[in-house]
C-alpha cells in the first residue's frame, strides 16, 4: 500500500468516517464496485425514470448541457466495466434529446443553449461512436452522424465578422453572452473536429481543427510560455482584445485531448508538442499534498464559489486526461499518477449523505473527508476520475477502420436550424431567467478570480 493511501485511511479512521468508500487502485474489482455505487448516486438526479420527468434530463437546477456531460461519462462507464445494464437508459436519453433536426439544438433549450452546450452532447455521441456503443435504429440518429451534425451546425456559425473568426458563446442572439467568444465553445469545436478526423480519416476535420486552434492562439485564448494555459474568453468589443483570464479544468482538457487525437491521427510533431505543453500547464489544477497530486478546480474551489456547472468540470477533465494518456503513450506515467492520487482522494471524500457514500466537491483535505457538498457534478467528477483508472485496460477509442460501427453522414445537419436568425417567441419569464443566470455567473466570476501562480 502506498503512503498516501495509508494516510487517507488513517485520517479517515481517526475522524471516524466509517462509510468512506474503500478504493484500491490496483484492484479492478474495487474500482468497479466503487463506480457502481457512485453511478447509482449520480442517477438519483435523473428525471427520466421519475413520474412526469423528461427523458434525458436531470432534475433542476442542472442545465441541459450537464446532462450531455453526464451521459458521456456513463457511456465510458458501460465500456470500461463491460456492463450493459445502463445501455438502454443512456441510449434512450441520447436519442430523445437530439431535437427535431437531429443536431442537439432542441427547441426546449433555446432559452439557455449555447455552442458549448451543444458541444457537450456532441462529445457524448462522439464517445458513443468510439466506444461502439449500441447503435440506434434510425440512421439519422447514428452516433457518428449526430456528431457530424453537431460539427456541421457549429462550423456554419463560425463568425468572421467579429475578431476575424471564432464561435460566439451563444447560438441565439437573445441570450446573454452572444457578445462573448469563449474557449469552451471553440474548444468543443476543436475537440470534436479532432475526434472526427481520427475516427473517419477525413482531413477536412483536421483543417477545421487547425483553423480553430489558430484563431484561439491568434486572439490570445491560448498562451505559451513555460506553461500553456487556456483562458476563458473575450468580449467581441475591441476585436476580442480584452481576455478574461480565468482558467478552468475542462477548457485545458478539451484542448489537451484534442491535440492528442490530432497527433494520434496525423503523427504531426506539432500536435505532440502542443499535447505536452498543455499537459505541463495542467499541473496548475493539482494540489501537491505530501507528494500526492490531487485535482481541484483552482479558480473557484479554494474560495468556495463553484457554481453547479463548475462543480462538474473535473469529470470532463478526468475523461480528457484518460483519453490523452491512451493516445499519446508517453503522457501515461504523469497522467496515471494524477488520476491515481486524485481517485484515492476522491474516494476519501465519498462519505456523505444518507447513503454514506455521497461524494464531495473538494478532495484535497483528507482530515475532513466529505466536505458537505453534494450534487450531480460531484458524483460525475468522482465517477470519471475513478473509472479512468481503467482507460488502459480496455481498447483505445475505436475508429471506423478498427472496430467502430457507427454510420457516417458527412452532410448531416446541413439545411437545418444552423444559424441564429429567427428569434423564437420567448415569454418574459424565460428571458429574465436567462439574464439573471448570466448575471449571477458574472458576479461569481468577478468574486472568484484566482490567479494561478505556481
Ligand atoms: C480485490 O477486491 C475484491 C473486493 O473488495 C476482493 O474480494 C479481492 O480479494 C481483491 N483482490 C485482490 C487481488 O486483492
Ligand atoms: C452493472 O451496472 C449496474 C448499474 O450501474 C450495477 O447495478 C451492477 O452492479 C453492475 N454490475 C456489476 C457486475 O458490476
Ligand atoms: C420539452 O418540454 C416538455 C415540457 O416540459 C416535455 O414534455 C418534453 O418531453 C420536452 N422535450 C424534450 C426533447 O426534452
Ligand atoms: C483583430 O484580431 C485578429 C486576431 O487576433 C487579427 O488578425 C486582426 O488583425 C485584428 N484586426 C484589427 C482590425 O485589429
Ligand atoms: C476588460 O474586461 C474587464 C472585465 O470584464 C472590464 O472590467 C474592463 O473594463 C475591460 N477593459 C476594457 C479596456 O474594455
Ligand atoms: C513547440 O511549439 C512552440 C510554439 O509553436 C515552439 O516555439 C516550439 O519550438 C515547439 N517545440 C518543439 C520541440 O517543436
Ligand atoms: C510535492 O511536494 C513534495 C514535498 O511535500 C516535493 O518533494 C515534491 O517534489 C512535490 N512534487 C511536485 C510535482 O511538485
Ligand atoms: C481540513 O479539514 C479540517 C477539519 O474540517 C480542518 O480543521 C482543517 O483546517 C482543514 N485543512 C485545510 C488545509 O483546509
Ligand atoms: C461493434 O458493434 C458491431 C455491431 O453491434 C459489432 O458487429 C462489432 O463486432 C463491434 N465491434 C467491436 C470491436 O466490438
Ligand atoms: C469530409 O468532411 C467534409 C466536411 O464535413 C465533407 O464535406 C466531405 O464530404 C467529407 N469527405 C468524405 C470523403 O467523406
Amino acid at each position: 500500500m502506498r503512503l498516501y493511501q495509508t494516510l487517507v485511511l488513517t485520517t479517515l479512521c481517526i475522524t471516524n468516517v466509517v462509510h468512506a468508500i474503500w478504493l484500491d487502485t490496483n484492484n479492478d474489482t474495487t474500482i468497479r464496485e466503487d463506480c457502481n455505487l457512485i453511478a447509482k448516486g449520480l442517477l438519483d438526479y435523473y428525471e427520466g425514470t421519475k413520474y412526469g420527468g423528461t427523458i434525458g434530463m436531470f432534475t433542476p437546477p442542472y442545465y441541459w448541457w450537464e446532462a450531455g456531460g453526464a451521459w458521456g461519462g456513463l457511456i465510458d462507464y458501460t465500456f470500461f466495466f463491460e456492463n450493459d445494464t445502463l445501455v438502454p437508459l443512456i441510449k434512450a436519453a441520447l436519442e430523445y434529446q437530439t431535437g427535431d433536426d437531429n443536431n442537439y439544438v432542441p427547441l426546449n433549450q433555446s432559452t439557455t443553449e449555447g455552442n458549448d452546450d451543444q458541444g457537450f452532447w456532441g462529445i457524448a455521441v462522439m464517445g458513443a461512436a468510439e466506444r461502439n456503443f449500441s447503435n440506434p435504429e434510425d440512421p439519422d440518429k447514428a452516433w457518428l452522424t449526430l456528431a457530424q451534425s453537431v460539427f456541421n451546425t457549429m462550423t456554419a456559425r463560425w463568425d468572421e465578422n467579429e475578431c476575424n473568426g471564432g464561435l460566439r458563446w451563444q447560438i441565439f442572439q437573445w441570450n446573454s453572452g452572444y457578445d462573448y467568444k469563449n474557449s469552451v465553445s471553440n474548444g468543443c469545436l476543436f475537440h470534436i473536429a479532432a475526434r472526427l478526423a481520427r475516427y473517419t480519416s477525413n482531413d477536412t476535420y483536421v483543417e477545421w481543427a487547425e483553423r480553430v486552434w489558430d484563431w484561439m492562439y491568434g486572439v490570445g485564448l491560448l498562451t505559451e510560455g513555460d506553461w500553456w494555459f487556456v483562458y476563458d474568453g473575450a468580449k467581441v468589443a475591441n476585436n476580442c482584445s480584452n481576455i478574461t483570464k480565468y482558467q478552468w479544468t475542462y477548457n485545458q482538457g478539451l484542448m489537451l485531448a484534442g491535440c492528442a487525437y490530432l497527433y494520434s491521427y496525423t503523427q504531426d510533431k506539432k500536435w505532440y508538442n502542443y499535447t505536452h505543453r498543455l499537459l505541463d500547464g495542467s499541473r496548475v489544477f493539482f494540489k501537491n499534498i505530501s507528494g500526492s497530486m490531487v485535482m481541484y478546480e483552482a479558480a473557484c474551489q479554494p474560495s468556495g464559489t463553484c457554481n453547479n456547472d463548475q462543480r462538474s468540470f473535473k469529470a470532463y477533465f478526468s475523461r480528457f486526461l484518460g483519453l490523452t494518456s491512451v493516445l499519446v503513450p508517453d503522457t501515461e506515467p504523469i497522467i496515471t499518477k494524477w488520476l491515481v492520487d486524485s481517485a484515492n482522494s476522491a474516494a476519501g471524500s465519498c462519505s456523505g449523505g444518507t447513503d454514506g457514500h455521497t461524494c464531495g466537491l473538494d478532495w484535497t483535505n483528507w482530515t475532513r473527508g466529505w466536505d458537505g457538498m453534494y450534487g450531480l457534478g460531484e458524483q460525475m467528477s468522482a465517477l470519471e476520475v475513478m473509472q479512468n483508472l481503467m482507460a488502459h485496460k480496455r481498447p483505445a477509442p475505436y475508429t471506423a477502420s478498427n472496430g467502430g460501427s457507427s454510420l457516417s453522414n458527412p452532410a448531416a445537419g446541413y439545411g437545418t436550424s444552423i444559424t441564429n436568425t429567427s428569434p423564437l417567441h420567448l415569454g418574459p419569464g424565460d428571458k429574465a431567467g436567462a439574464g439573471i443566470i448570466t448575471a449571477i455567473v458574472g458576479v461569481s466570476l468577478i468574486g472568484t478570480c484566482v490567479w494561478l501562480i505556481l
